[in-house]
């Protein structure tokens, strides 16, 4: 097995290599003030439940000034708090709270593009076509007189034209701007360096406060093809920034991770930088290498079914990877915009079987590992009733995420939406629904289905077969493999699989992490189980099940 080179054999690997870090997604965490929209107050609440997880760090999805149109992905103050979500202060108080817990925080920065609402675009929509104000994005005349043609033929990755005319009434400005998303959301130009300029500031700001790294929004976007050419077909299947290779990926973003890590180094404590480089491993393992991003999800992974033979090829794939970046995998199955992997996985009990096992395998693999809220509990994915949903990508597309972005279940009690919102009168601030009434919480932002008590925290904690139980189990278990060095960063790994329908994944240090695919319990290699997802049946790990074996 090849070794990580990298790193001096002696220098202390940073605190990520092996780190488990929690997406919290603010909006469906913990609502304190009973208006139906999560908090940053009602995340400070619940740290001693992220600390008893032994998480150690979050990632933050926007919480910053924004109209909300997608979620929040559209900012318009990138140093500001949405007052749907608290203040500045209360920031610096969740900051202050989870580093005293041991706890590192990443927010989440969107340079891809702004909101409309953005004071820079507000401006340039002000300003003449050429005007430096319109330099900061793509403002493109029209290709017909009339200006009823877009520049070119780019669709947005949430359906329809990537473009949106800046004055649809009038008859001079023919100019229309570029939005890879909605339309509320204009694409920055990074041609220009005033953008660059602008980011850096952005960067510094949080990291002047004293935020542990940033996780970067569609991090293999910001620059497009020169000229913007049309593309040579248009895609009919909506999957993401993957289905135009000319607004994404283009050489110049390297640069610019370059500087973000000079950026990033020049802080006393180096400050992480993860991106979302949803690319097939051999383009995305570009943006780690050593003086660019320290991580970017293993998106190949993330997609994954419950499918033996793609697992071991995907494994496999990072793994040479890895040794040509020298950078260890950030494994991850789930996250704000994919399908749950109970439902992902089959739904029901089977789903729920497999996803445990997926949970305990990925907390196994070598490298750091990403979880999303809710993993932890097996939450489902959601089927959220047509008329609640809130996605753009749903009404722009068809294609709706809000399934995986119910708010948490607390407790099994539906009474303030399961624990989300406090019980009693309301103090929110008008946001959400039926605020004001002064009789109880607000409804949550997207209804929480009947039944979700069953999957409650404070259920969980006391059932010893629960998703939450086997989870902090296994984080229990790689904490102490970490503390005596068995999972140390850098580690090999060598993917097989077995015709009876076992993946495994021996890692270099002597653990073999083994998912059992197949239709009948299967032995495990030689030596001695460290943990498993479901109880062993007569020494045998059964279907659907995972294990970690320490080999002799
Ligand atoms: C990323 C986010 C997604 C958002 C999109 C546009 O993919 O994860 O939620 O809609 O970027 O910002």
């Amino acid at each position: 097995m090849t070794e990580n080179r990298t790193r001096p054999l002696d220098a202390p690997a940073p605190w990520w290599s092996t780190a488990v870090i929690y997406e919290v997604y603010p909006r469906s965490f913990a609502d304190s003030d009973g208006d139906g929209v999560g908090d940053l107050a009602g995340i400070r609440q619940r740290l001693p439940y992220l600390e008893s997880l032994g998480v150690h760090g979050i990632w933050l999805t926007p919480f910053q000034r924004s109209p909300q149109v997608d979620q929040g992905y559209d900012i318009s103050d990138y140093c500001a708090v949405d007052p749907l979500f608290g203040t500045l202060a209360e920031f610096d108080a969740l900051l202050a709270d989870a580093h005293a817990r041991g706890i590192h925080v990443l927010v989440d920065i969107v340079p891809n593009h702004t909101s409309t609402e953005n004071e820079l675009f507000q401006k340039a929509l002000a300003a003449q076509p050429g005007s430096p104000e319109r330099a900061m994005f793509h403002f493109v005349d029209s290709m017909d007189a009339a200006g009823l043609v877009p520049p070119n033929n780019w669709i947005s990755v949430f359906g329809g034209s990537a473009w949106h005319r800046a004055h649809p009434a009038s008859t001079t400005d023919l100019q229309w701007y570029l939005h890879l998303f909605s339309s509320a959301q204009p694409d920055w130009n990074w041609n220009n360096p005033a953008v660059v300029d602008y980011f850096d500031r952005v960067l510094r700001f949080w990291f002047d406060r004293g935020v542990d790294g940033i996780r970067i929004d569609v991090a293999h976007g910001l620059f497009k093809a020169p000229g913007l050419p049309d593309a040579d077909s248009v895609p009919v299947v909506i999957d993401g920034l993957r289905s135009n290779p000319l607004a994404m990926d283009q050489e110049p973003v390297h640069a610019i991770y370059r500087r973000w890590r000079r950026l990033a180094q020049s802080y006393d404590r180096e400050r992480l930088l993860v991106g979302e480089v949803n690319l097939e491993p051999q383009r995305a393992g570009r943006y780690t290498r050593p003086d660019e991003l320290h991580q970017t999800f293993a998106f190949a992974f993330a997609r994954l079914g419950w499918d033996q033979e793609a697992w071991v090829s995907v494994g496999s794939e990072l793994e040479r990877v890895r040794v040509e970046t020298g950078a260890d995998p950030s494994w991850a199955l789930e996250n704000h915009d994919l399908v749950r992997t109970v439902t992902r996985f089959g739904g029901g009990e089977l789903g729920a079987a497999r996803a445990r096992a997926a949970i305990v395998a990925l907390l196994g693999l070598p490298g750091s590992a990403y979880v999303f809220q809710g993993q932890e509990l097996g939450l489902p994915e959601i089927d959220v009733p047509l008329a609640d949903r809130a996605d753009p990508m749903w009404t722009r597309g068809g294609v709706s995420r809000d399934g995986a972005r119910v708010p948490l279940p607390w407790d099994p009690d539906p009474a303030g939406a399961f624990g989300f919102s406090p019980v009693g009168p309301t103090v929110g601030s008008g946001v959400g629904y039926e605020v004001g009434s002064g009789v109880g919480p607000a409804r949550p932002w997207l209804p929480q289905p009947e039944g979700w008590g069953d999957w409650a925290v404070s259920k969980q904690l006391g059932d010893a077969a629960s998703t939450l139980s086997v989870f902090t189990g296994a984080m229990r278990s790689r904490a102490e493999l970490v503390a005596s060095g068995v999972f140390r960063a850098g580690a090999a790994a060598r993917w097989s699989g077995t015709p009876d329908g076992r993946v495994m994944c021996e890692r270099q240090g002597g653990v073999t992490v083994v998912v059992a695919m197949g239709d009948a319990a299967v032995p495990l290699p030689p030596g001695r189980p460290l943990l498993t997802s479901a109880p062993l049946v007569a020494g045998l790990l059964p279907p659907n099940a995972a294990a970690w074996v320490q080999r002799s």
